[in-house]
């Protein structure tokens, strides 16, 4: 069976990791997407939130799971016998801390392969961080996380009841 990890901090997911999901999981048996729970970079959703957010997400992919992971990714795609972890590239900005974890990843654990899949051109520009900053601001997130989310985020980041978007 060949499985491939998506791994990420997806706080929250968006429209352009689910293109990648989408993408990799037609050509895996199965894809893992690993979420990242001891994260430095102190996520606005907790670690079960997030995993909760992407299970409802991915509920038409039967091939795609969710969990989350902490320590080390290569230990976590060895332990689950994934021989690729998918990383998606929006730019060029991207590549040096990528090509480098990569690289790092392939001497720590030669037998698991990073593959790189270019964005989606619609997606370029797109980020959770940029999701959050606009939510935030109580501007309009649907086009930028799956329609499942979008009351998620903005009750997460607090918008207010009379903003134009946000609320059905
Ligand atoms: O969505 P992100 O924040 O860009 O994802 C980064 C992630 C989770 C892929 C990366 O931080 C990671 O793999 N962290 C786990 C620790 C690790 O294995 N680091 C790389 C070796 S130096």
């Amino acid at each position: 069976m060949k499985t491939g990890i998506y791994p990420g901090s997806f706080d929250p997911i968006t429209m352009g990791h689910l293109d990648i999901v989408k993408r990799s999981a037609k050509n895996f048996d199965r894809l893992i997407i690993g979420v990242l729970a001891n994260n430095a970079k102190n996520p606005l959703f907790t670690t079960e939130e997030r995993v909760a957010m992407i299970l409802e997400v991915i509920r038409d992919y039967p091939n795609v799971t969710v969990e989350s992971f902490s320590g080390l990714l290569i230990d976590f795609a060895d332990k689950r016998g994934a021989s690729f972890i998918i990383r998606g590239l929006r730019a060029v900005t991207d590549f040096d801390y990528e090509l480098q974890i990569a690289q790092t990843n392939r001497k720590v654990n030669p037998n698991v392969d990073t593959l790189f899949l270019t964005t989606s051109v619609e997606y370029a520009y797109l980020s959770s961080s940029i999701v959050k900053e606009i939510a935030r601001y109580g501007g309009d997130i649907r086009e930028f996380v799956p329609e499942e989310i979008v009351d998620k985020v903005y009750e997460k980041c607090r918008i207010r009841e009379d903003s134009s978007y946000g609320r059905k």
